[in-house]
């Protein structure tokens, strides 16, 4: 597990997001109300919206092409509709600096 710094706290918008690339992988990554940041995939199940063009609501962002509802937290697409999206963990260092936990192979670096 490799841990990359993708900025400090202060430079992610509350309920905005920022997207973070990794080679052909792109996050999108989330400051929700109260100050937890959570990274997922920036691509619906649906048929591939930019998630961090989504709504922001709670703990959940609306995909902006069909509306489906995903959970920040766990990537969970909310019924009626169905199916996932990739998170990756996210933690804050002592300095407020946001860290990526995350796999080499899966920032498909070439
Ligand atoms: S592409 Fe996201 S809901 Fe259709």
């Amino acid at each position: 597990m490799n841990e990359i710094i993708i900025g400090h706290l202060s430079e992610f918008p509350e309920r905005r997001s920022r997207v973070v690339r990794l080679g052909s992988l792109e996050l999108a990554v989330f400051k929700q109300t109260g100050g937890t940041v959570t990274a997922i995939e920036n691509r619906c199940p649906h048929k591939g919206g930019k998630l961090s063009e989504g709504i922001v609501c709670g703990s959940h962002v609306y995909c902006p092409l069909h509306d489906w509802k995903i959970s920040l937290n766990d990537g969970l697409v909310q019924a009626p509709d169905d199916g996932c999206v990739q998170t990756f963990p996210v933690y804050i260092d002592e300095s407020g600096n946001v860290v990526l936990r995350i796999e080499l192979s899966e920032s498909k670096v070439s």
